[in-house]
């Protein structure tokens, strides 16, 4: 078990009516006047928008609304929503949405108080040291901003999908209640869990050795998505399966699953390997869901590099699937690796995630553009658990075109 930092300051406020205590929680830390950010229509279609401006009116804390985040989030709202924020004197904000709508409203955060343009801090010209506080109202389990120290945007222009780290933006106050996620499209529901799967597996296959507690709590938190995915698509309203879903994408991604596994956000420029490889497809075509996206990469990547670690492939697979090697031979521990993955891409695919890239309309053509892209974000060697170049990544992405 290596050394860790646990750094998880946000109070987390779950269960039915959550958001009620939203103006009480912000007036006890003497907030003002609060900027709301969301996204398309899903926010005022569900009610969660006029239950967060209810809660503030109790509480006599202004607001003003900043909607129209896109999935992927771009550049060009970001800057939109900085202007905003400094012409008028917001002290905190409310992203009420998705990985997308807390996202941007991150950047918005950090980018605030920074003269030159947001992008220096993706582009790896500036630091973050400083952000508006955040008090996010979780409408979609997936990407686990909620509580990460992360921030993913997209820039159109460069083709570019960028993420940067740094504690001070982890949101102070996030809001969870699992019925807001009744109204969720199941193909969002499935990228969701899938997204969370993948939070666990970049840490669990870093290639830093295992950690009894945290690999017990990750490969646990995996189980029930697999239990409780199935259920949510089969009823929506399955209140118990959707708040297992929705607790379970906040603990995979908050850096809990990670303790002790070397992968704290500054060794994540090593590896997160699926996410690297999928990020370039999410920049290539922002429609495609990022969780939809990591159905098809993350096997093809894992099928590649798992002869680097055979026993933590199929200790997942045991573990998850109930996969036994037929005897302690190198030949059965890799064939129950080889099988672990077989069985998840399978659930990906029970669940209606895609299995090849071919279901998103790409063809492979646009391979060595993504190459490209990736070389700019990752370098020209990247990876934790085996060392990734230009040559393996192409082999990976033609492998998911299968
Ligand atoms: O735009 P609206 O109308 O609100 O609809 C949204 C959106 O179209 C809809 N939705 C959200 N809540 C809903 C709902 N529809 C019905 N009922 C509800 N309750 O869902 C759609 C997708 O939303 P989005 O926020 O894009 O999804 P997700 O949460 O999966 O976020 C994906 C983004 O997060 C990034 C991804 O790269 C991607 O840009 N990530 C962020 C991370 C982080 N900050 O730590 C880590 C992740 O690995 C990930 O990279
Ligand atoms: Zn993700």
């Amino acid at each position: 078990m290596k050394n860790f930092i646990f750094h998880s300051p946000t109070k987390f406020i779950f269960g039915r009516g959550a958001v009620s205590s939203l103006g009480l929680e912000l007036s006890q830390r003497s907030f003002r006047k609060a900027l709301i950010v969301y996204g398309g229509s899903s926010a005022e279609r569900t009610g969660i928008l006029s239950r967060v401006k209810s809660s503030l009116d109790e509480r006599c804390i202004s607001y003003e609304q900043f909607g129209g985040v896109r999935p992927n989030p771009e550049l060009a709202k970001v800057r939109e929503g900085i202007a905003l924020l400094r012409s008028s004197g917001y002290d905190c904000l409310i992203p009420v949405g998705g990985g997308s709508v807390i996202d941007c409203a991150k950047a918005i955060a950090f980018g605030a108080s920074y003269d030159g343009d947001v992008w220096d801090f993706f582009d790896g010209k500036a630091k973050i040291t400083t952000s508006l506080p955040i008090a996010a109202v979780l409408t979609l389990p997936a990407a686990g901003s909620e509580g990460s120290a992360s921030c993913v945007i997209s820039n159109d222009a460069q083709n570019a999908k960028r993420g940067v780290s740094a504690d001070c933006m982890r949101p102070i106050l996030a809001f969870l209640d699992p019925e807001t996620t009744f109204s969720l499209p199941h193909y969002q529901t499935a990228a969701g869990v899938t997204d969370m799967i993948a939070h666990i597996c970049e840490r669990y296959f870093s290639g830093q050795g295992t950690a009894m507690v945290t690999d017990a709590v990750a490969l646990s938190i995996v189980r029930t998505l697999v239990k409780a995915a199935p259920r949510a698509l089969a009823d929506p309203k399955d209140y118990e399966a959707r708040a297992a879903i929705m607790w379970a994408g906040t603990l995979a991604h908050n850096d809990l699953a990670g303790c002790g596994l070397g992968a704290s956000p500054a060794a994540r420029a090593g590896g997160w390997e699926s996410h690297a490889l999928e990020h370039e497809l999410s920049a290539f075509d922002p429609k495609i869901t990022h969780g939809a996206g990591l159905a098809v990469m993350m096997p093809a990547w894992m099928r590649y590099v798992a002869d680097a670690d055979p026993i933590r492939f199929a200790s997942f697979g045991r573990e998850v699937f109930g996969i036994v090697p037929a005897d302690d031979s190198a030949e059965a521990v890799k064939a129950a690796a080889m099988r672990s993955i077989e069985f998840l891409q399978a659930f990906f695919v029970s669940i209606g995630m895609p299995r090849s890239l071919k279901e998103f309309g790409l063809d492979e053509s646009c391979v060595e553009q993504l190459l490209d892209g990736l070389e700019k974000s990752k370098g020209r060697v990247f990876g934790a658990l085996k060392r990734i170049g230009r040559d393996d990544a192409r082999a990976i992405y033609e492998s998911a075109f299968r």
